[in-house]
């Protein structure tokens, strides 16, 4: 679900920062539901052109992320696209990205991403207010990933009671695809849960923590077709492709990879095949609810994670409903999407 910003965004905004000399955009694909969140990615691109087309599309996939997370907030990003070498300050790179985001308002909010955490976002936050998940002693909700990790989690529970009523996790087998920040979290409650684990990364550092899980540990690409009950995507987007789909031995995929599928007809083979995909938008929702919630509308840590946890019963009632009706939860996402921008 990628995304695919086919619709122009309602604000583009691509400016060569005058400290740093780096090219930034900052795509505001709606504000119909209330003020765009999207995260500041910052990466190299084969041309600046590029990153344009990215936030573009990242920022289309944000709107149908806060919509589906119950939020009044549309959907925006921030692409900096690194010149090949860029060593400058990164003081500068994040002021000139501060100034871009305050010249929106407040009709835009940004956070981390890709290449960013939340030490960079107190130096965009030295020139706007309209920044989220600065570290917790800088008056943030800090890092995302670990409410980002019980929303997969929550999201595990709707699909183990969709296709396992009455068996426990302890009764299931998982491949975690990725052990960074949320693999790692989600694995560790799967482990202690009693689930059968098989993990991966392509870093292999993360082996230590496989074996301390009791985890069995394979490359990356047999853990994406291990013979398991659930893939579980936390490393990287697009891994769900027209050519694996025949490959997986799994029954459903359910993570927090962001644009896990390279094409939306994946989804149509996917279910073809008799794999249940809940869709990342929906799973992945956790880290934004929670940072909305804390920074945004002042609720307790305790109250941000009875929210994140919502994130259960929404996808329930998605795959109900695609069940019901026959078709694909990437459908019927959609079409909640719709209903929830049209009620606008
Ligand atoms: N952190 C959040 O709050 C958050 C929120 C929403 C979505 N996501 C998405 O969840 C995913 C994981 O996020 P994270 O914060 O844990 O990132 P991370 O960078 O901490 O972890 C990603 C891990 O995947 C590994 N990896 C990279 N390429 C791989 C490959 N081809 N095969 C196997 N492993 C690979 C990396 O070595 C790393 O350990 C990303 O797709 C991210 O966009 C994260």
């Amino acid at each position: 679900m990628d995304g695919t910003g086919s619709a122009a965004p309602e604000r583009l905004v691509v400016e060569r920062g005058r400290r740093s000399g780096q090219v930034i955009a900052i795509s505001v694909d709606s504000t119909r539901l209330g003020p765009a969140l999207g995260g500041c990615r910052v990466r190299a691109y084969p041309t600046w052109r590029d990153g344009v087309v990215d936030a573009v599309r990242l920022s289309a996939a944000m709107t149908e992320k806060a919509a589906l997370a119950g939020l009044r907030h549309g959907g925006g990003k921030t692409v900096v696209a690194l010149e090949p070498g860029f060593a400058g300050p990164r003081a500068d790179l994040l002021a000139d990205v501060g100034d871009l985001v305050e010249g929106f308002g407040g009709d835009y909010v940004t956070g981390p991403d890709v290449g960013t955490g939340p030490a960079d976002m107190v130096g965009i936050g030295r020139r706007t207010r309209h920044v989220l998940c600065r570290p917790e002693a800088e008056g943030g909700s800090g890092d995302s990933s670990v409410p980002t990790a019980l929303g997969v989690g929550a999201a595990l529970d709707a699909v183990r009671a969709h296709l396992w009523p009455g068996r426990d996790l302890s009764a299931l087998s998982f491949a975690v695809h990725g052990l960074g920040h949320v693999g790692a979290l989600v694995a560790r409650r799967l482990a202690a849960a009693g689930a059968r684990l098989v993990v991966s990364d392509v870093d292999t550092s993360r082996r230590a923590l496989a074996e301390s899980l009791g985890a069995a540990w394979v490359s990356p690409e047999e853990a994406l077709v291990a013979d398991v009950d659930v893939l579980v995507p936390c490393a990287v987007g697009g891994v769900l492709t027209a050519g694996i789909v025949g490959d997986l031995r799994c029954a459903a995929v359910v993570g927090a990879a962001n644009n896990q599928l390279d094409h939306d007809a994946t989804a149509d083979l996917l279910h073809a095949r008799g794999v249940l995909w809940a869709p990342d938008p929906v799973v992945s929702g956790g880290g934004v609810i929670a940072s909305v919630a804390r920074e945004r509308e002042g609720a307790s840590a305790r109250e941000a994670e009875e929210r994140v946890r919502g994130i259960g019963a929404r996808l329930g009632r998605i795959l109900d409903a695609a069940t019901a009706s026959g078709t694909t939860p990437l459908h019927e996402t959609r079409r909640v999407v719709r209903e929830l921008l049209a009620a606008a």
